[in-house]
């Protein structure tokens, strides 16, 4: 095995171990509002459930790395922690092509549903809008934001309660989601993606 301590390690470098080894992860494209009302949407892969009781996920909108310009936080972050919402919308592989254009870093008063074709669909409890051609949506209520670094390139954590959920009705029978339907993207290292057409069935044992 090669091992690898990180702290030896440029920044760049072990963020491309992450991405190669913590694989494949689901995309959260997240939409949220600014205080004046521009709506922002991007994608994020270090996003995963982290329970049920009561529903809650978590998603990491690190900070800018320091050529980047002055204001470190992500437009996304920013909008999070002014206005406490935002939703996760799932990315089939339908919008797969539009969530990646909302990754573009463009200046903060630029609507990104318009800049990818999305469509803003209006939430039942938070002001921020769903994307209306994504498959299900979560509406979500900050919980909790956790800084691991506040140096450039740092690690953020940002945890929400799930308000509302929102699946087309196609794809539920008795609150189970058909996979086939939702045909989820998820992201593997730098401009690979995954489809989640390959499942298998592994019985669990007693
Ligand atoms: C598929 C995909 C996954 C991404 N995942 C993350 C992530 O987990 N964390 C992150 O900080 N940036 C991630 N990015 C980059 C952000 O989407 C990008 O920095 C975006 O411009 C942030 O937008 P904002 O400034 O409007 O918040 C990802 C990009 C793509 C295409």
């Amino acid at each position: 095995m090669l091992s690898i301590d990180p702290s030896a390690q440029p920044a760049r470098q072990v963020y491309k171990l992450m991405t190669g080894i913590i694989v494949p992860r689901p995309i959260a494209l997240v939409s949220t509002l600014d205080r004046r009302g521009v709506a922002n949407v991007a994608p994020f892969s270090f996003f995963c459930g982290v329970g049920s009781v009561p529903p809650t996920l978590l998603f990491c909108p690190a900070l800018h790395a320091a050529d980047s310009g002055p204001a470190l936080r992500k437009d996304t972050l920013r909008n999070v922690e002014e206005t406490g919402e935002f939703v996760v919308n799932v990315v089939s592989e339908a919008i797969a092509e539009a969530a990646n254009t909302t990754a573009a870093q463009v200046p903060p008063e630029v609507d990104e549903f318009a800049l990818a074709g999305l469509t803003p669909l209006g939430s039942e409890v938070v002001r921020a809008p769903r994307v209306a051609e994504s498959p299900a949506q979560m509406e979500c209520k900050l919980v909790q934001v956790i800084y691991t670094s506040r140096k450039p390139g740092g690690g953020v954590i940002v945890l929400g309660e799930v308000v509302r959920f929102h699946v087309r009705e196609d794809l539920v029978e008795d609150f189970r989601v058909d996979p086939a339907g939702l045909d989820a993207m998820g992201r593997m290292a730098g401009n690979t993606w995954v489809r989640t057409r390959d499942r298998v069935e592994l019985i669990r044992p007693k």
